[in-house]
């Protein structure tokens, strides 16, 4: 058994607690929480041992919660950690709490790879690099775009690699998550510094443009993917071929929208309505000449939860990268979901 912390109870932490508990090879040893509000009641209904800062031990136990220890208690107790912080807070944590405990650590993708706030040299994706992460130390998990980018894109370079010319990707984000507190504000913001360019080619040497938007939605992210072919663009039937056997990608069809989707899941009992999966959608699909336009939408909080556990077995256990996507689809059923949307979603 491999003893995981999971420090950070948010949008993220929650749903990789909750899938790493239902790993009989994962002993969850707990969770790092760091204020008193609602989310601590599905801490309590799991069954979460709770670690909390040393300065609010008292506070917790006053509010009436059982506290298994501090936070350094918990992370001194395990062989790894899944920083789940807001963005930023991993570096701090791996100062204070990683390095001097000398353990290795997770980070998701709001943290640095370059820079004085750096935590990490790497950023893991599945599709491409699952076999560079064997007994690292610490590894960024990539952005739930940055992930779906590389699944999307990996597949097309292995089938047309030096035909296709560049990428162009417009990134069309949502404002908040579900579950999120915060005012989805009326306004449509652009990006001038996307990071999530520089992240990609960091794992995939491409010509590569990226912007990026964020509008008001909570559902989903939608990325409209400009190829550029040397000669004539493939057919777009043959084209969406790569895709058939692709882990964590649905091709759907009938679709209006992003909240479609989101409803869906929601409908279907899927684990926090998340489908973990990037679907590409055949309506908004097109071909001109030299030129692929696709769209396909990704499921921003529920994306990256596969890819953790993915990447906890390639740093852990060396696994080979197929049995690690058999196990990772036991534990989320990707593939059951993936059969289902597509006949839910179909021509
Ligand atoms: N949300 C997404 O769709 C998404 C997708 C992919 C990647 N990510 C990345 O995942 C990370 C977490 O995002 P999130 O959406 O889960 O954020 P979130 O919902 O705001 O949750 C962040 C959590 O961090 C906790 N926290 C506060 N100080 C901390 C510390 N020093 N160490 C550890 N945790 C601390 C907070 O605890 P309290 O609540 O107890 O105060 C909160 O539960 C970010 O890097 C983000 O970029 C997010």
């Amino acid at each position: 058994m491999v003893k995981v912390f999971v420090n950070g109870f948010g949008n993220i932490g929650r749903r990789v607690a909750s899938a790493f508990s239902k790993d009989k090879e994962i002993e969850l040893i707990g969770i790092g929480k760091y204020s008193i509000d609602e989310r601590l009641d599905e801490a309590v209904e799991k069954n979460f041992p709770l670690y909390v800062p040393e300065n609010m031990r008292l506070k917790f136990k006053e509010a009436g919660f059982s506290v298994s220890g501090t936070i350094r208690e918990g992370i001194a107790q395990s062989d790894i950690v899944i920083d789940a912080a807001k963005d930023g807070f991993g570096f701090n944590n791996k100062i204070d709490l990683y390095l001097p405990l000398n353990k290795p650590a997770i980070f998701q993708g709001g943290e640095n790879r370059d820079g004085i706030k750096k935590v990490a040299d790497i950023i893991h994706n599945s599709r491409v690099n699952f076999n560079d992460m064997f007994r690292r130390k610490y590894v960024i998990q990539g952005s739930c775009n940055v992930s779906g980018i590389g699944r999307i894109m990996q597949p097309m370079i292995e089938k047309y690699g030096k035909e296709i010319e560049r990428y162009d990707i417009t990134l069309i984000r949502r404002w908040a998550d579900l579950e999120d507190k915060k005012v989805v504000k009326d306004s449509i913001e652009w990006d001038q510094n996307p990071h999530h360019q520089e992240d990609v080619k960091s794992f995939i040497q491409a010509k590569l443009y990226i912007e990026a938007y964020k509008v008001p939605s909570r559902m989903m992210h939608v990325h409209q993917m400009t190829i550029r072919f040397e000669d004539a663009a493939p057919e777009i039937d043959s084209f969406l071929e790569v895709y058939k056997n692709e882990f964590g990608v649905a091709i759907l069809s009938n679709v209006s929208g992003t909240g479609d989707i989101r409803m869906k899941a929601m409908d279907l009992g899927f684990e926090y309505g998340d489908t973990n999966m990037v679907h590409i959608h055949t309506d908004a699909t097109r071909k001109q000449d030299d030129t692929l336009k696709i769209v396909y939408s990704d499921d921003q909080t529920g994306m990256v939860i596969p890819e953790n556990h993915l990447l906890l077995q390639s740093i852990l256990f060396g696994r080979s990268k197929n049995d690690a996507y058999n196990r990772t689809d036991a534990i989320f059923d990707m593939q059951k979901k993936r059969r289902i949307l597509e006949s839910e979603f179909k021509g």
